[in-house]
């Protein structure tokens, strides 16, 4: 190797010591606490990726293409030159909390979005691999380029309460799952108006999944995972966060209703259509005072 690429490469000019990753890596280090705390991420269960590449300027970016490379079994050519920070598998959110660094790794595609370069501290040792859900995270964050959307971040995650829902035979279907999901509180429908996706139980890991999840997130921003989980995009960590949170208010709601024995009854169709309704802007929590009387 050139004395010039060891120097590109070299750990002083790592990626991981660049200044702007440090807002990301708290921001890691805070949802990775809370999923954890909320029994959402068992073992090494969730995953998450992070589109970075706006961070970096180009040349950074040529820089990184030294690095060893993997093939991919899928092209994906509008993730061209985009580098990812990825959650390695088998990490614990648990020990992501305490040191993300050690626990996330670098994926930047390749020119031809035929293979990936993984972005090594310390090339050669143990450190993290990309999640084995890796071709939907993938899938996903080309849809979300395609679509031009603001959204950066994939977020999975073992939402107990909504993995409990997939399990009753009566809620296996979108129709009857985001019915359930907006009756339970209004703030369901008002920040989630596109309801989740609902994907039949498929092997985790598996092209299958992601195909499945990619066609959820067409008109979604959550898809449920029967019987496993649960995958959000948002801009932010923190907002992938809210978009899981909220549905799992609406599923813990139904099934404390239930454990008095009784049915909730839920927000009717008027309620919910109101909400709905609501000129954007002027939505019932973010209301501008009247000042004028
Ligand atoms: P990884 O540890 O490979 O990310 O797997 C966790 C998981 O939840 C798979 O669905
Ligand atoms: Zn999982």
């Amino acid at each position: 190797m050139s004395g010039k690429i060891e120097r590109q490469i070299s750990p002083a000019n790592d990626i991981f010591q660049k200044n702007e990753l440090a807002a990301e890596f708290l921001q890691i280090s805070a949802i990775a606490q809370i999923l954890w705390d909320r029994g959402w991420a068992e073992r090494n269960a969730g995953n998450f990726s992070i589109n970075v590449t706006g961070l970096f300027t180009t040349k950074e970016l040529d820089c990184l293409s030294f690095y060893p490379f993997f093939p991919l079994v899928k092209q994906y050519p509008d993730l061209a030159r985009t580098l990812f920070l990825l959650s390695g598998t088998g990490t614990r959110m648990r020990d992501m909390a305490n040191n993300p660094v050690e626990n996330v790794c670098f994926v930047y595609v390749n020119e031809s979005g035929s293979a990936y370069h993984l972005i090594d501290e310390n090339p050669g040792d143990t450190s993290a691999r990309p999640t084995s859900e890796l071709p939907t995270h993938l899938a996903i964050q080309q849809q979300l380029l395609q679509k031009k959307s603001p959204d950066k971040v994939v977020l999975h995650a073992h939402v107990t309460e909504l993995i409990a829902l997939t399990q009753l035979a009566q809620f296996t279907s979108e129709k009857a799952v985001n019915s359930l999901l907006w009756g339970m509180h209004p703030e369901t429908i008002l920040f989630l108006p596109d309801g989740v996706g609902f994907i039949p139980y498929t092997i985790p890991g598996t092209e299958s999944i992601a195909m499945a999840t990619l066609k959820g997130f067409e008109n979604h921003k959550v898809v449920l995972w029967e019987k496993h989980g649960c995958m959000t995009v948002a801009r932010t960590l923190s907002e992938a966060f809210d978009n899981l949170d909220i549905l799992a208010k609406s599923s813990k709601i139904y099934f404390l209703c239930k454990s008095t024995g009784q049915e909730p009854e839920g927000l009717n169709n008027l309620q919910l259509k109101e909400i709905r309704e609501y000129p954007p802007g002027e939505t019932p929590v973010f209301k501008k005072p009247d000042f004028s009387i």
